[in-house]
């Protein structure tokens, strides 16, 4: 059977859905594939490709959705392309079946099959499936730089001559796959980065990618099905406006991804949190083309606010990198189809038993095949909500440090009353001399232990900590001899002080300069 990719028709819309490599990938399972002339242009991906890939170039549009048994698409067909589908054949594309009812009973009635990309549950074997999460993964990268395009300063802090840079500061809501997307581009870029999500399951997540989960005390699990969350209560909104409302002074960046699969965008961002923005800060609205997280947002547009806020509402993201995004949208469609042809024969099988074909085909056999069940499997497996640290009453905190200090006592008690106990073994036997020098040596021990172990950690390391404790008593020791009548003795004392004092003091010095480097505000 032959797979084809039309030219995009929608405006501004750059992605294919066929690239010269899956094409090559698609051939191996059996199929022929052809491509209209110019569909991969605004892509980056020239006819001649395309040829050398073994792909037929086919003139005109009509032409390729005749040739096509499988039309392979970036956007919902438009109502022409709709009427050139017929019995038997099949078209895989973005659908959005649930706004697009007139759409799905057009393709229905032309008898055709229609797998919806957006439709692919979120289960793990699929992810290699999942348009939408390839979408959103660009989205959230772009979304970061697009930011940084608006923003006049660094993403990371830096000290230079010409004096100290503080890093920026992004907030990120909603960490689904946009979010975590663009959390991982903040940071690598230096800046420093929170984020907050009504999912506990994604708290892990936030923090392995180096940035701050901002904890909300509250009790309810917002995790919904299939790895997206549910609406939540107003109650819960408030508390999150709370916690938004103390960020928004502070924040240079905030990224919105927050979003209720089928229902219109919280409103998580309004107005007066624009307003509490510094001049020159930079909201990128992921959530636009569902009518924004953000109050002023304006879909497809780029604002700025009498406050000198910029709005960012571009609804296309990945279509702005249509390069990355074609090739992620096509490798996509070839697991799809690599699912379909088990056989390897050319020929796709809809085995209606397997959650990922049954949950993505819209319309087969003449009926309407939407919604389908839910998934057996489910999505992401549900965390434990990580509780925020519990706050003690003054009372509490006395009660607490005064068990800690009484287990130490005992403990120290005990120690104390074993190594009297081995002294004392140790006098039945040993001779007088023997046991003077062995309890100074016992008590010097103690003591110098307690001196190094109490330094507390105010340099880069513990251990430099230690280290330095350890070379003042060096120093000690070595002043007490330094007055010896062998002049040996005095010599070695002597470097004995230089280099523990090289030891302390230089320490410090790198300490500091290390420091400096690493940090941000
Ligand atoms: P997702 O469903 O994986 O993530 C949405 C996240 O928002 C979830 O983690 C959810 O728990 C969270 N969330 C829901 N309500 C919340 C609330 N009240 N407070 C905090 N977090 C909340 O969705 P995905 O795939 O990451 O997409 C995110 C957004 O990006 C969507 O709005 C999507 O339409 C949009 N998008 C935009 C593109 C563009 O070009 N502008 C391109 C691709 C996606």
């Amino acid at each position: 059977m032959k797979i084809g990719a039309p030219k995009e028709v929608a405006k501004g819309e750059a992605r294919v859905a066929l690239t010269p490599d899956s094409a090559l990938q698609l051939q191996k399972l059996g199929y022929d594939c052809a491509i209209e002339t110019g569909a991969g242009t605004a892509a980056g991906f020239s006819d001649a490709a395309y040829e050398e890939a073994g792909v037929e170039i086919v003139k005109t549009p009509a032409a390729l959705w005749k040739a096509a048994d499988i039309v392979a698409k970036v956007q919902p067909p438009t109502e022409t392309e709709a009427k050139r589908l017929t019995k038997g054949k099949t078209l895989i594309s973005f659908f959005w079946p649930a706004q697009n009812e007139e759409l799905l009973e057009l393709c229905r009635s032309k008898g055709a099959s229609v797998i919806a990309m957006d439709m692919v549950p979120r289960i793990s074997r699929a992810q290699k499936m999942d348009a939408l999460s390839s979408m959103a993964n660009i989205a959230g990268y772009r979304a970061v730089i697009e930011a940084g395009n608006n923003f006049g300063r660094f993403f990371t802090g830096q000290v230079t001559a010409a004096g100290k840079v503080p890093p920026a500061k992004v907030l990120v809501i909603g960490a689904g796959v946009a979010g975590l997307a663009a959390i991982g581009t903040a940071t690598s870029l230096g800046a420093v980065v929170r984020a907050f999500d009504v999912r506990p399951e994604v708290a892990e997540q936030i923090e392995s990618m180096g940035a701050e989960f901002l904890m909300l005390d509250f009790s309810d699990d917002m995790s919904g099905e299939g790895g997206y969350a549910k609406p939540a209560s107003p109650e819960f909104i408030e508390k999150e406006m709370e916690l938004f409302r103390a960020q928004a002074p502070e924040v240079d960046i905030v990224i919105t991804t927050a979003l209720i699969p089928g229902k219109p965008a919280p409103k998580l961002w309004p107005e007066e949190m624009v307003r509490l923005m510094k001049r020159g800060s930079v909201i990128v609205d992921l959530a636009a083309e569902k009518g924004g997280n953000c109050d002023l947002t304006v879909p497809d547009e780029k604002i700025e606010t009498e406050n000198g806020v910029t709005i960012v509402g571009y609804t296309d993201f990945p279509s702005r990198m249509a390069t990355q995004s074609s090739t992620l949208y096509a490798t996509n469609i070839r697991h799809m189809m690599t699912d379909l042809t088990p056989e390897k024969d050319g020929t796709p099988v809809h085995d209606m038993e397997d959650d990922v074909i049954r949950g993505a085909t819209v319309t087969h056999a003449g009926e309407i095949t939407y919604p389908p069940p839910p998934p057996k499997v489910q999505a992401i497996a549900k965390a434990p909500r990580k509780e925020a640290p519990k706050e003690l009453t003054p009372e509490e905190k006395r009660a607490e440090e005064l068990a800690a200090f009484k287990a130490q006592t005992k403990r120290q008690v005990g120690l104390l009353a074993i190594g009297a106990a081995a002294i004392l073994a140790a006098g039945l036997v040993a001779p007088a001399s023997f046991m003077q020098h062995f309890i100074v040596f016992v008590l010097s021990v103690f003591v110098g232990f307690q001196v190094i172990w109490n330094v507390s950690h105010s340099l880069h390391t513990p251990l430099m900590a230690i280290t330095n404790a350890i070379s003042s008593i060096i120093i000690l020791g070595a002043l007490m001899q330094i007055g010896s009548t062998s002049l040996l003795v005095t010599i070695l004392a002597a470097v004995s002080v230089f280099m523990a004092g090289i030891n302390i003091f230089g320490g410090f010095l790198v300490t500091r300069r290390m420091l400096a480097m690493f940090q941000k505000s």
